[in-house]
């Protein structure tokens, strides 16, 4: 059926409220949009969770970025575009890579510390760079350095206003406009009128069984996009990282790539390194790579993991530069100094999303979109390593300042449409539903049938499973964020599972068994785009 909003309201009858600009999720790419933005107009983030709860908060590796004076933007530019596998957008690549270095310097000057080497910045390596060039902060926790650092520049900024525990349950749009959100905070549902609005809700990881993003990352951005009418582009393209920690019972958190920059080694079950078998980078093989390497020789070997074996550097090295690894690996029996590390691959990082213009436009009117939500095809098929923060700094600036500049400060949101969404299901109304087994077995179904390796014949029966469960769940109206998560993560499985059966080819993250080679002469340049008006009744049961 066409749903265009997941539950029934009447904005005559509904409490509201006005902003200049709202923007939705509070990682480095909103925040970075916020304080742009503010110095132009007043700006409310809402957020589903706590401000610190992002992918932004979790990650360890670093930010890519040219300030050594043996770099060049050149060199950056050929790592990202020849791990993209042919089909990066080339002006995306040039912006971020030209304008990461401001972007950079300015969050320092804001009190972000990076870690040192003598009187410069220390740079570390990560697979398909071609040299040293990535920063990190206290070691391996880059990422809540940075939100640290963004969340007190925000919270001391008289025009940003902030909303915490507020679920964004669908846009407002008709005809092609977005004019804000239609919430639910503590207190009730309410709608945010905004002259603009910005998605930067992160990425999809928690859509599957095991994941290295926050359990916010559940792609509700890029649903409610889909349903205000948003394009969506190259949804078939999802980057695993392949050093995930595995214990049993513990989460899966993430080993950074940087551990096989230092020097660190895979080995399987046998203890012998396997890597040099599958790629000349061998541990720096790209991302792809080296996951399908590590699910080859846990299948040869019939366990579970592979280990990253870092044993043989300097012990005082290590306590300084993965302090929080080494942490977490200690409480949980394993002492990374001396023993190896239990790995295998997870959901890391979402390459597609809302298909968006260099300044984060949509074709949406009045609606943006940056960071991991957004698509400007910036990392081609795969992600070169530590390319996405800088992306959240450079491309939230850049949708802040287009945004802040286009718009007037103080004015309500002028000639707002009545709109109205009644829906009748009658007696079934917010079911007694397992809403968490449907969401465990969707999670398991991803895993299995958009994992790493993916192929036609299981493509089509994750269709049928997926088909299955909306053909009840989407039929019904909730009343509660974790239902309309489980709708908004139905959808986006529909439309990854529809991406990656069209893509009859193997390119980047995306690896289909049945299609094992890149087919340049048909693939090369071509983006999956989905839009409702396409494929509404096709994608939207
Ligand atoms: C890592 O630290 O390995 C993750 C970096 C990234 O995904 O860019």
């Amino acid at each position: 059926m066409k749903k265009e909003f997941l539950i029934s309201f009447d904005t005559k009858n509904i409490l509201s409220t006005h902003t200049d600009i709202l923007i939705i999720g509070s990682g480095v790419a909103g925040l970075c949009a916020a304080i742009e933005a503010a110095k132009y107009a007043k700006v409310l983030i809402i957020t589903k969770d706590k401000l610190q709860d992002s992918n932004t908060e979790q990650a360890q590796g670093g930010i890519a970025v040219v300030l050594s004076r043996e770099d060049s933007f050149k060199g950056h530019a050929e790592d990202t575009l020849r791990v993209g596998s042919g089909l990066c957008n080339e002006e995306a690549v040039r912006i971020l890579v030209d304008e990461g270095p401001s972007r950079v310097q300015e969050l320092i000057q804001w009190g972000a510390n990076f870690d040192k080497e003598g009187e410069g910045l220390s740079f570390t390596q990560e697979a398909g760079h071609n040299m040293r060039r990535i920063i990190h902060a206290k070691g391996d926790a880059t990422g809540a350095e940075i939100e640290k650092t963004l969340i007190l520049k925000v919270k001391e900024n008289k025009n940003i206003k902030i909303l915490e525990h507020t679920f964004a349950i669908d846009l407002l749009q008709k005809n092609g406009v977005c004019f804000g959100v239609f919430v639910c905070e503590k207190e009730g549902k309410k709608v945010v009128y905004a002259q603009k609005t910005i998605l930067a809700t992160g990425g999809i990881g928690q859509i599957y069984r095991e994941t290295t993003n926050a359990i916010v990352a559940t792609g509700c951005g890029i649903a409610i996009a889909f349903r205000a009418g948003a394009k969506l582009m190259d949804m078939e393209f999802v980057q695993f990282h392949p050093t995930t920690l595995y214990i049993a019972g513990a989460a899966r958190m993430l080993i950074s790539e940087a551990l096989r920059g230092e020097g660190g080694i895979l080995k399987n079950k046998y203890g012998e390194r396997f890597m040099n078998k599958y790629h000349e980078d061998g541990e720096l093989a790209p991302r792809d790579v080296v996951s399908r390497a590590i699910l080859r020789e846990m299948k040869k070997s019939n366990d579970t993991h592979v280990y990253l074996d870092i044993t043989h550097l300097d012990p005082k090295f290590l306590e300084n530069r993965f302090p929080s690894i080494m942490r977490v690996c200690f409480s949980l029996g394993i002492d990374i100094k001396k023993d190896l590390i239990p790995v295998r691959p997870t959901a890391h990082y979402m390459i597609g999303g809302i298909k968006i213009a260099m300044n984060g436009e949509t074709n949406v009117e009045n609606l943006y979109a940056c960071g991991e939500t957004a698509c400007s095809g910036l990392h081609g098929a795969n992600r070169l390593a530590s390319n996405s923060l800088l992306e959240g700094m450079v491309f939230g600036f850049r949708t802040g300042f287009s945004v802040g500049k286009s718009i007037g400060s103080g004015g309500r949101v002028k000639d707002v449409p009545e709109i109205s969404s009644i829906m009748d299901y009658g007696n079934s109304k917010d079911l007694d539903l397992d809403k968490e087994d449907i969401k465990n077995s969707l999670k398991s179904l991803m895993s299995r049938h958009l994992g790493i390796e993916r192929e036609g014949k299981t493509l089509l029966e994750a269709q049928e499973k997926i088909d299955s469960w909306s053909s009840y769940v989407m039929e019904k109206e909730f009343s509660h964020p974790k239902a309309w998560e489980l709708q908004n993560m139905l959808q986006i499985a529909k439309l990854m599972q529809k991406a990656a059966l069209i893509r009859r080819e193997s390119r980047g993250v995306h690896y289909r068994k049945d299609f094992p080679k890149q087919n340049d002469s048909e693939w090369q340049k071509t983006h999956i785009e989905l839009s409702k008006d396409k494929d509404f009744e096709s994608v939207i049961i």
